[in-house]
Order: C-alpha cells, then structure tokens, then sequence
C-alpha cells in the first residue's frame, strides 16, 4: 500500500465499520498514506486488534465501540473522535451485516436487524457526522453492494437495504453539494479473505461460481477498495458526486458467461477473427 501515489497527511479519516474486513482495508490505506484514522464498530476486541495495526503506519489511531443503531453513540463518537484530530476530511460509512436466508426464512427482527445496521445505521453515520465534516472538501464515501442495483436470492433484506444506501447517497449528494461536501458510494465485487464473502460463498464450489461471474476472473483485494477510496477522496474526483462507483472486475457490466465466446466460435456461429 505504501506505493499509492496520493497523500493524506494529517487527513482526519473517519471509518464507521472500520475494525475488520473491507473498511479496515480502507482504513490501513489512509493510513499508510499519512492520514489520522478514527474506527467506529461494536465489538472492543476487534476495535483493539485494529488500532494496534493501524498504529503500525506512524499516524494518530483512534477506535471507537458504538452500534450505528444507536444515534447518541454515533454522535458521540463522532464527537470525540473531532476532539481528538478535527474536522474530518474523509467519512467512509460501511458498517453492515448480513446472513443468508430466504424471505420466508426471516423473522420480522431478522429483516430488521439488516434494515437497521445497513440503511439506518448509515443514515445515523451520515445524520450525526454533517456537523464535524470538512466544509468545504469533505469526501463522504458509503460502502453499498450490488445487491443494490441486481436483486440476488437469499438476500433480500440486503438488497432492500443497500437500494436505501445508494439512494441516501444521491440524496445527501445535492443537499450538501452547497457545504462543500461530495457524497459518493463505492460497490464492491467479491473481496478476498472478508466476512461478507465467508457468509456468501461458504465452500469452495460456491467461491467458484462467484468467481465466474467476474469479467476478470478472480474476487478482488481489499486494498483495491482502498485505491478506490482514496481516488474518490482526492483531488482527481474533485468533479464526482452522487456517484456509485463498481469496484468489481466487471461483475455488474451486464450477465457475463465466461465460456460464451469459446462455445459460439466452436459452432462456427460467431468468431472474434
Ligand atoms: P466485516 O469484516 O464483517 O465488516 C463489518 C464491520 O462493521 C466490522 O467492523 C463490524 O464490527 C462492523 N459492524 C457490524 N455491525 C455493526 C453495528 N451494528 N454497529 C457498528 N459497527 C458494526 O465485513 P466485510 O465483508 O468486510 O464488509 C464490509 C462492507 O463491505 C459492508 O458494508 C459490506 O456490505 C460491503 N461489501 C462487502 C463485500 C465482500 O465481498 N465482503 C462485497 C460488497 C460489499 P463489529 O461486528 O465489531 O461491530
Ligand atoms: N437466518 C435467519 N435469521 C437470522 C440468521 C440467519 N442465518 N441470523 C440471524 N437471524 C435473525 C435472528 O434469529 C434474529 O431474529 P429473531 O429475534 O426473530 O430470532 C435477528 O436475525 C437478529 O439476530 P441477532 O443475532 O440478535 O442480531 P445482531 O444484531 O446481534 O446481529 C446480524 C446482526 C444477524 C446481521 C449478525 O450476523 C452480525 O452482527 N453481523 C455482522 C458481521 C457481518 O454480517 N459481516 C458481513 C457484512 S456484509
């Protein structure tokens, strides 16, 4: 990570979620490059584990324990995280949880602990941190999924929650365009060595159905969301907001069969040469 091209330096970069997986990725990419990190999750174990990685990269660590479905503990956080290094230049907001069930698998409190932690979590996350963001310069960046925009079985809590997400995003991205502050989502594809892909692709069949689906063949690093993070946060996305940037080797360009061009060439039906 240390070849990335951009600075942070004493950033204040804030990451709700920012304790495993994909935001701690994030997270230890600002980092490296200079920032100051803030992470926001539950569990004070994990929160520990990830300050003392992130400390590593030489900057200012703080961790924060908070449920995104408790607003005056975000807001909390929040506060003493800009006590601590000051406004905050860049927001990541990817808390989320996830299991895999049919609709009919799911109680009335299953579909609303997701509802809960993804959409309104992120609302909270957004709601509270407005008054602590950079104006202007802020990048406030949310972690959506496609399941957002292409409905996927066993994940209709999911789906129903991230479609909120984007569209929080687009919504905030003109209310706040006059503070200063871009509003921007980043989907990912299949990420490597991460708990939402542990949940969605538990065997090795399922991990290669998932990675067929993918234009360029193989799930991607955590540390290319990173790139993209960072990207979106600096300078050279000065012009983007109310986007929702795939991250995802190709995955949602369209419905992609990896073996369609071989199969047509061989019925001598259609050809690349
Ligand atoms: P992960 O490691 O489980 O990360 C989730 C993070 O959110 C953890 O830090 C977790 O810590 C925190 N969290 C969960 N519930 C919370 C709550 N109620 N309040 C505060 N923090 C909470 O999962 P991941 O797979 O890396 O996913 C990270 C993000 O990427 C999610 O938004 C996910 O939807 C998105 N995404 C992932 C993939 C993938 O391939 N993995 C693909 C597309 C999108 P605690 O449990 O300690 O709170
Ligand atoms: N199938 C069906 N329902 C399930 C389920 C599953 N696999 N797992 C949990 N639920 C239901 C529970 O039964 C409960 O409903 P009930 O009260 O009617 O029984 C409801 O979901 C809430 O469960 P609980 O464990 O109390 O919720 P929580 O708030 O502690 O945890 C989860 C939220 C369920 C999303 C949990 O998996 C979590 O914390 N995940 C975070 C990590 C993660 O998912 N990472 C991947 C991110 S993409």
């Amino acid at each position: 990570m240390k070849d990335f091209p951009l600075r942070f330096d004493n950033i204040h970069v804030f990451v709700a979620g920012g304790s495993s997986g994909i935001n701690l990725g994030i997270a230890h990419g600002f980092a490296a490059a200079g920032a100051n990190v803030s992470i926001l999750a539950r569990k004070p174990d994990k929160i520990e584990a990830a300050v003392a990685g992130l400390k590593a990269h030489g900057g200012g660590v703080r961790g924060f324990a908070a449920d995104v479905r408790n607003y005056d503990a975000v807001n909390g956080a929040l506060k003493d995280a800009h006590s601590a290094f000051g406004d905050i230049g860049v927001l990541i907001s990817g808390a989320a949880g996830n299991f895999v069930a049919p609709a009919l698998g799911m109680s009335s409190n299953g579909f609303k602990a997701v509802m809960d932690i993804d959409l309104l979590g992120t609302f909270h996350v957004m709601r509270a941190s407005h008054q602590f963001l950079a104006k202007p310069g802020a990048s406030f960046i949310n972690i959506t999924a496609p399941q957002s925009q292409r409905a996927m079985m066993l994940q209709a809590h999911v789906c129903a929650a991230k479609a909120g997400i984007d569209m929080l995003t687009r919504s905030l991205a003109m209310e706040w365009a006059g503070d200063g502050i871009r509003v921007n989502a980043i989907s990912p594809g299949p990420i490597a060595d991460t708990e939402g892909m542990n949940r969605l692709a538990p065997t090795p069949k399922a991990a290669e159905a998932s990675r067929r689906g993918v234009p360029l063949g193989r799930w991607g690093e955590k540390k290319e969301i990173a790139w993209a993070a960072m990207f979106l946060s600096s300078p050279f996305a000065a012009y983007i907001s109310g986007a929702i940037l795939p991250v995802d080797g190709g995955g949602s360009a369209g419905r992609y069969d990896p073996d369609l061009l071989t199969q047509f060439a061989q019925m001598g039906i259609a050809s690349q040469v």
